[in-house]
């Protein structure tokens, strides 16, 4: 049963991949046997990654890009094939957050978190599709967030950019279901790192979450690989919520 989980020989591009989840997601793929390419604002944090990967004895290099810039995400692929030659798994998860309510939302950071969280999915979910769709094979993972589903005060742009990123994730799915390419997201909780430290609600938002506790990184580990491996082969358009419950309370 553990060849369904196995990633060896896949080529694998994680964006956000500097620090937080997505520096423990690209460190899970390559612990799976995925060569991992990864992709941050800020070079010198993914190459860290990178160096973490390789001293492990992966197979990794670094890229930078900004998700939400059209010519950046076309340099981030082509780098990525001229080095691996193809790409298997695509995990969308740059994403960034301004905590703000509406009234005081200036227009500018209303702007970039759906420029980074919406529009980055879109540009590099496309400028991938080629390769997919010429493997007519693929996983595409896009991280949203329980704040797609569940709305709080202070979210707005966030909130309404994780919602968006749920359904563009069910259009692509279909788009690309007869080229035999797996769209889906994962929607994470609260887990530990830069978003969440300095969160004034936390109190109430520890309350809500059923398990009792904020996630370790690491904790994303199982629906990461079930969601880029052979064992999701028949899962597609579905977002997989790692919540500790939340979305049920
Ligand atoms: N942490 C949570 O509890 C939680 C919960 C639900 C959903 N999420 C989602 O999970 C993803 C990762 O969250 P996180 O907590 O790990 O965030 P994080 O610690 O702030 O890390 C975000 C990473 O994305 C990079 N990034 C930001 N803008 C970018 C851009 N325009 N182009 C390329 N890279 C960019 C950052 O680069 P720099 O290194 O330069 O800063 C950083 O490496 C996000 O989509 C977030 O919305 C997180």
């Amino acid at each position: 049963m553990q060849d369904i989980f196995n990633l060896s020989g896949k080529v694998a591009l994680v964006t956000g991949a500097g620090q937080g989840l997505g520096s423990v997601m690209a460190q899970i793929l390559a612990a799976a046997g995925a060569s991992v390419v990864c992709a941050s604002r800020t070079l010198k944090k993914a190459s860290e990654v990178r160096d973490s990967i390789l001293q492990k004895g992966g197979s990794s290099i670094s890229l930078q890009v900004d998700v939400g810039q059209e010519q950046s995400v076309a340099n981030m692929v082509r780098q990525t094939l001229e080095e691996y030659g193809t790409i298997d798994i695509l995990i969308n998860n740059a994403g960034i957050n301004h905590r703000e309510l509406c009234v005081n939302m200036t227009e500018e950071q209303w702007d970039e978190v759906m420029r980074v969280n919406l529009k980055g999915i879109f540009l590099c979910s496309r400028a991938v599709g080629p390769t997919l769709l010429k493997n007519r094979q693929g996983k595409v993972i896009n991280i949203t967030s329980v704040i797609g589903s569940q709305a709080l005060p202070t979210r707005g742009p966030y909130s309404s950019s994780k919602a968006a990123v749920i359904q563009f994730t069910k259009v692509l799915a279909l788009e690309w279901a007869p080229y035999n390419i797996n769209v889906n997201a994962i929607g994470p909780g609260y887990f530990k790192g830069r978003m969440n430290d300095s969160l004034k609600d936390a109190e109430a938002i520890l309350q809500r979450i059923p398990l009792g506790r904020m996630a370790e990184p690491e904790e994303l580990a199982g629906a990461l690989i079930f969601l880029s491996s052979q064992a999701s082969d028949y899962v597609t358009g579905q977002t997989l919520f790692v919540d500790g419950g939340f979305l049920c309370s």
